[in-house]
């Protein structure tokens, strides 16, 4: 029997995708919330792993070690979707207690039960044969069996939808006319830029973990662009900030620390592995050289939770609240972890000029489009 992994990818590589996801979306990453893009391929993926013993070609003993492997509680599934994997996991291997899968999906084992006993929804068709039947009538090509037919027919549509939004976008900002000073690429690229031709870098690099060699990229890039007295103002999570403050220490001087506050916001995050809700995050400042600018006050605000234009967007309304105290009209603002574009919005509010760098394509088009639209 051939066993295709999902367009044509290795079980390995899946699991890999689902673990880094599982542990990023649900313990290390702050402030941030799950694509519901992500969300889809995740469930998709374990359901297909589960399939037909599909564990073992990702070097798993059984389906007990992939459901402990997997954790989903962060994730809000729709009941369709937590009862897609109830179900793959039992046609995996029934002898699976309910207490385990509701340990994996993180609910209270008497949701799972119901489930079973079909009283929270309409029951699914649980059997192998049936499983068998569907894998037939998807081809070759789809995720074969149940799980994965289930899987595809709950996530399909949104992935579809999904896949649309992002080729119109990618192919809008391809077409259109960029906005001066933006850049799609790496923060690195900076430093074939002109040296010494930027008042302040203010950027939002991504805060876990395997991001963490941006910043020296950053600091790199930071001491190469900014004018002498030019600053970079730079949020971080709090998992990492001792490292964080270490690599940026190699090539600018810390100036100070200000607190972003995001409770207004309703942006409270749970930090599993910390065991903290945190209502704030840190705003490194840095300087080349030696800051004479004005006085400053250390704490700002986020009124609102904005991630209209990217998952892990900040709102305009505390980047305002924040930049407002440094930037002046005709001031050169660079943001080279662009994401959504919120610090090229506000730069410009400000009267200032604006220069954006975003590796993501449909990131860098949503903060295009969305910049072309203020300038
Ligand atoms: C936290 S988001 C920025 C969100 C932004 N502040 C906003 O309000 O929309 C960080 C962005 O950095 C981008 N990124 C990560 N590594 C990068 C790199 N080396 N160069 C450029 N962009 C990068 C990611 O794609 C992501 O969009």
């Amino acid at each position: 029997m051939s066993v295709l992994a999902p367009a044509g990818e290795s079980p390995e590589r899946i699991l890999a995708e689902i673990r880094t996801a599982s542990e990023a979306f649900g313990a290390a990453r702050e402030g941030t919330h799950i694509a519901a893009y992500a969300q889809a391929r995740v469930i998709r993926n374990v359901t297909w792993l589960l399939a037909e013993g599909r564990w073992a070609l990702a070097g798993l003993a059984d389906a007990g070690a992939l459901i402990d492997a997997i954790r989903l509680e962060s994730y809000r599934l729709s009941k369709s979707e937590r009862e897609a994997i109830e179900q793959a996991v039992k046609a995996a291997d029934a002898s699976v207690s309910n207490r385990r899968i509701a340990r994996m999906l993180g609910v209270d084992h008497q949701t799972v039960n119901n489930d079973m006993a079909g009283e929270n929804s309409p029951p699914a068709p649980r059997n192998a044969n049936e499983n068998n039947g569907q894998k037939a009538a998807a081809g070759e090509n789809s995720p074969p069996g149940l799980s994965g037919e289930q899987a595809a027919r709950i996530v399909g549509r949104k992935e579809d939808a999904a896949d649309a939004r992002r080729e119109r976008k990618t192919d809008r900002a391809e077409a259109s006319v960029l906005p001066p000073g933006l850049h799609r690429g790496e923060c690195r690229d900076v430093l074939a830029w002109e040296a010494a031709s930027v008042d302040w870098v203010i950027t939002d690099p991504p805060y876990s973990r395997e991001f963490l060699p941006v910043y020296d990229d950053l600091a790199e890039a930071a001491a190469h662009v900014l004018k002498p007295g030019g600053s970079l103002l730079c949020m971080c999570g709090q998992s990492y900030l001792l490292d964080v403050g270490a690599m940026l220490a190699k090539r600018l001087t810390y100036q100070w620390q200000l607190a972003y506050l995001t409770q207004a916001g309703g942006q409270a995050v749970r930090l599993w592995d910390r065991k903290v809700h945190t209502f704030w995050k840190p705003v490194f400042w840095f300087v080349k050289g030696r800051y004479e600018g004005e006085w400053i006050g250390d704490v700002a605000t986020s009124g609102d939770n904005d991630k209209r234009f990217h998952e892990w967007g900040q709102s305009e309304s505390g980047m305002a609240d924040l930049m407002q105290r440094f930037v002046k009209p005709g001031d050169a603002v660079l943001d080279p972890f662009m994401g959504g574009g919120t610090t090229g919005v506000i730069a410009l509010a400000l009267g200032a000029r604006f220069m954006g760098i975003e590796r993501d394509a449909v990131a860098f088009a949503e903060a295009a489009e969305r910049i072309a639209g203020q300038a």
